[in-house]
């Protein structure tokens, strides 16, 4: 049998250390290379930049066929085909900044007939400019566009068990380019949807821009439940059932958050109004978004009253369980606003701790939930970790100087709740 053919990861962040280790359990030598020499002396280590199940078991596992450097030179020797998986944060203007990628494009070598595999999320129209730009270098390289659909807290299930690969590539020379990348993910027996360049980059756009409306929907709904006195998640299964509206994605909450979402609606909302078209819903969207994190705030106030010098229990902080990310996560927003009304904040979460530090300034990060729950006016869930269903409630109510949880992700037994004592208001409940 042929050895696997080598492959080259640009940019060890959450997609491309999991596409390396994905690769590399699939049998492929993998070259990584990152600017950020700090980020390689850890892998090189052997320890981990930041959380993601399953991923330090696959390193490990695939140690001897991971390689990581901080050259350019290194990958570009060993391997043809080239996963670019840099950030693209998003600009003042809402539009992805491109830079790290135009970076990559420019250490590109015009000798050897590479293949870049576009994996960042990227505006509709950066391959046709990109392929633009290396034809006028004279770089023959071919281009092609593989967006990625991993979620964090899931990413390395979500990689060897896709519901379908993306994969775009022009006509004309780019045909083997795209083949070679389609061999590569024939193992995992998925289906893969193969097409222009500009087609998948929107897939990309467009699915997670529809995630976030779903999510802005149900939250609206919740909105109105609670005025109406019904319960969105009986709503949503309902819902859910029907196979055309589909059961994920589905679950009320205070909002959406991550280093994706907001930077993605935000992006394609740009990108149609760049191209003279007002994308009318996602501007609601967001704005639905903003709003519920907010809604908090009234919930708290409706049974505290003021709350200048209230305690203020934040359980959970990064954008959701499994993971330390807290980009754009709901509780920076939260303790923001608490703290703008005079309350302090005490937050716990699982394993942001460290992030929690640098990003919530002024607030107190505990070591654990009881201690972010004690002499508390008022506990808010914001992340939905699991082990916040084990709380011992009975204990919980005496802790807690006025025993009151706002639910902001549904997922407590409301009656076992306040069975302890504990007075308990959900989200659209
Ligand atoms: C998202 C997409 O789900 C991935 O397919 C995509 O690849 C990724 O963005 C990306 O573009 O890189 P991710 O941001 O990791 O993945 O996390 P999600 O599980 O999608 O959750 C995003 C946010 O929505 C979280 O804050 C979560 O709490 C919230 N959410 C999710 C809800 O409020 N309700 C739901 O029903 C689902």
């Amino acid at each position: 049998m042929p050895d696997k053919e080598p492959i080259g990861v640009i940019g060890v962040g959450w997609v491309g250390l999991v596409t390396a280790a994905c690769f590399a359990d699939l049998g492929h030598e993998i070259f990584c290379r990152d600017i950020d020499a700090a980020k390689i002396g850890l892998l090189e280590s052997g320890q981990m930049p930041f959380h993601e199940p399953d991923l330090p078991e696959l390193v490990k596992r695939n140690s001897e066929r991971i390689h990581f450097s901080t050259d350019m030179r290194d990958v570009l020797e060993k391997t043809r085909i080239l996963f670019v998986c840099v950030d693209t944060p998003p600009t003042y203007s809402g539009d992805a900044n491109l830079s790290r990628v135009d970076a990559v494009v420019s250490e590109l070598e015009t000798e050897r007939g590479h293949s870049l595999v576009m994996k960042s999320t990227v505006p509709v129209g950066t391959g046709r400019a990109v392929e633009r730009r290396l034809a006028e270098a004279g770089k023959q390289v071919a281009y092609v566009s593989n967006p990625e659909f991993l979620k964090e807290g899931s990413a390395v299930k979500d990689f060897m068990n896709p519901d379908r690969v993306v994969i775009g590539g022009d006509p004309g020379s780019q045909d083997g380019a795209a083949d070679a990348v389609a061999a590569l993910y024939k193992p995992l027996g998925c289906t893969i949807v193969r097409t222009d360049v500009a087609s998948a980059e929107m897939i990309k756009l467009a699915s997670n821009a529809f995630l976030a409306t779903k999510i802005s929907f149900i939250n609206e709904i919740a909105n109105v439940c609670e005025e109406v006195g019904a319960d969105v998640q009986e709503v949503a299964g309902g819902m859910g059932l029907d196979k055309r509206i589909g059961e994920s994605f589905l679950s009320a909450g205070i909002g959406y958050g991550g280093s994706c979402f907001p930077k993605d609606v935000s992006a394609l909302k740009q990108l149609a109004g760049n191209s003279g078209y007002h994308f009318q819903l996602l501007n609601s969207v967001i704005e639905v978004n903003e709003l519920q994190k907010r809604r908090v705030v009234r919930k708290l106030k409706k049974h505290l009253g003021t709350l200048v010098g209230k305690r203020i229990a934040l359980l959970g902080l990064a954008f959701k369980p499994h993971t330390d990310d807290m980009r754009e996560a709901s509780s920076l927003v939260l303790a923001a606003r608490l703290q703008g009304e005079g309350a302090h904040v005490q937050a716990f979460d699982p394993v942001a701790e460290r992030q929690a530090q640098e990003l919530l300034a002024g607030a107190k990060i505990c070591d654990s939930a009881m201690e972010a729950l004690k002499d508390a006016d008022a506990a808010v869930i914001v992340t939905e970790w699991p082990e916040f269903k084990e709380l011992p409630l009975e204990e919980l109510s005496k802790t807690m100087k006025n025993p009151l949880i706002i639910d902001g992700r549904n997922m407590l037994d409301r009656e076992a709740v306040r069975d302890a004592g504990i007075t308990y208001e959900g989200i659209g409940r």
